[in-house]
């Protein structure tokens, strides 16, 4: 490709980085040439780091909007409550944007991203970049081929361990549904969610019901003698197994790149720097006596038009961090566990001696928590945005809606105590 297309990353945080890399790796399919951010450390440190022209920097989308257009595409990496009302502006100026799940919030503002992009006949992708992880783009083609027949019941899981649980979902930016306006299922579950209707094809989801809960991480379960700071007045810094010094200090990767970084602009960042850190920050909060508020397991149930069902468990503080699935069909069914890289394809087989034949698929990516996805990803975007090419794995916002509004059904039936709700698309 010998015209990159041109990008401007609006909210330079830790994902845009991670999508914005493809202009470094493949410089013919991207080039980043503007920067929205009103962080001034991190706009500067992005204009730096891809050569971006002083006046393409903006510390605002309304500044950015009010210069004619300069570029094709967005990447939108905000935070989920301002995706909707960062992106609308965006897509009123002629860009398509490359926009971070969740798209929307809630579903009135998820009703209207999705009919201003219809009306300005703008694209929008969403970076549901587990679609493009090899295991379960595998598992999709595999279902193409019709081997398990017609699905009868899906099964996804998501063990959210100790660690990743105590950094995004109880002392960090997910951990309060009232600060940052997406719950448990919306913040962590919408990967899998959306996993599973893309799975279900043409199927769409009906019904659902929910049950969840926060059980673990509340005042009433903190260990006897346990202080409000870990490393201020915990007698059990050393011991327990939410101890901030244990996972943060002497762990060096325990997702602490969201502890970290409020520390970015400081250079030569010592042990005792981060040491005094968490005697202030959030993170360094008791794991049981924070203003967390978002569930820490829930089970939804999901019935699809065909009569077929699907269920997605999520349990957060587990030791080992995990998502499984299990797909069940006519002829047969597919089982295997992201984190592995593997799974079983089994089709019942009569055969005298024979109950089934099992086939395991190794798809080799075990080393990236998306499982290889997200530079597939961003170059899928391209594809799409540039010669309207959608892969099998492309997300655009109108194929997201199903998952969504799963979502947001499911949370509306648990706080309902279970209600059925109906899923109107
Ligand atoms: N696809 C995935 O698998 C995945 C994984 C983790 C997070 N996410 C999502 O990615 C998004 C970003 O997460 P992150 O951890 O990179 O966030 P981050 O906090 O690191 O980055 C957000 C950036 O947006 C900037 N910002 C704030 N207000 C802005 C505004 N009005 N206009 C422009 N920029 C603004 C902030 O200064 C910050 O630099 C979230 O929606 C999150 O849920 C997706």
């Amino acid at each position: 490709m010998s015209n990159p297309l041109k990008v401007v990353i609006v909210g330079g945080g830790h994902r845009s980085l991670i999508y914005a890399e493809l202009s470094e790796i493949k410089p013919d399919m991207m080039q980043i040439v503007g920067i929205v951010d009103p962080n001034e450390f991190r706009r500067n440190s992005i204009a730096e780091r891809f050569s971006i022209p002083e006046e393409n920097k903006f510390t605002s989308v309304e500044d950015f909007v009010a210069r004619d257009k300069f570029a094709d595409a967005v990447i939108n990496g905000t935070m989920d409550h301002i995706h909707v009302e960062t992106s609308l502006p965006i897509l009123k100026a002629g860009y398509d944007i490359l926009l971070e799940k969740p798209f929307a919030v809630n579903e009135a503002e998820m009703r209207e991203l999705v009919s201003c992009a219809n009306e300005y006949n703008r694209k929008i992708m969403v970076c549901f970049v587990l679609r493009y992880a090899p295991f379960y783009r595998r598992i999709k083609e595999t279902l193409l081929t019709g081997v398990i027949g017609d699905i009868v019941n899906i099964q996804t899981v998501e063990h959210v361990s100790y660690h990743h649980m105590s950094t995004s979902h109880i002392r960090g930016k997910w951990r309060n549904e009232e600060e940052c306006h997406a719950s448990m299922l919306l913040a962590k579950c919408c990967h899998d969610i959306d996993i599973m209707m893309w799975l279900m094809g043409d199927d769409a989801p009906a019904k659902v019901s929910s049950f969840g809960g926060l059980m673990q991480f509340r005042k009433e379960n903190a260990p006897e003698n346990a202080g409000t700071r870990c490393l201020v007045d915990c007698p059990l810094v050393d011991t327990c197994l939410y101890s901030a010094k244990r996972i943060y200090l002497d762990h060096p990767d325990r997702w602490s790149f969201y502890v970290w970084d409020k520390l970015e602009d400081k250079t030569n960042t010592t042990l005792a720097d981060k040491r005094e850190f968490l005697k202030t920050s959030p993170y360094g909060f008791c794991a049981y006596k924070c203003d967390n508020n978002v569930v820490d397991h829930q089970s939804l149930n999901v019935q699809f038009r065909s009569g077929a069902t699907g269920t997605h468990n999520m349990i957060g503080g587990t030791a080992i961090p995990q998502r499984k699935i299990h797909i069940i069909g006519t002829k047969g069914e597919i089982f295997g566990t992201l984190e592995s890289g593997i799974f079983t394809v089994s089709l019942i087989d009569p055969r005298p001696g024979c109950e089934h034949k099992d086939t395991e698929v190794n798809v080799k990516v075990t080393d990236d928590s998306h499982g290889g996805g997200d530079l597939l990803l961003t170059e899928d975007f391209v594809n799409y945005v540039r010669d309207d090419i959608l892969s099998v794995s492309c997300t655009s916002i109108n194929e997201s809606v199903k998952g969504h509004l799963t979502v947001f059904k499911a949370d509306e039936s648990m706080k309902n105590d279970g209600k059925v709700m109906e899923i109107i698309l």
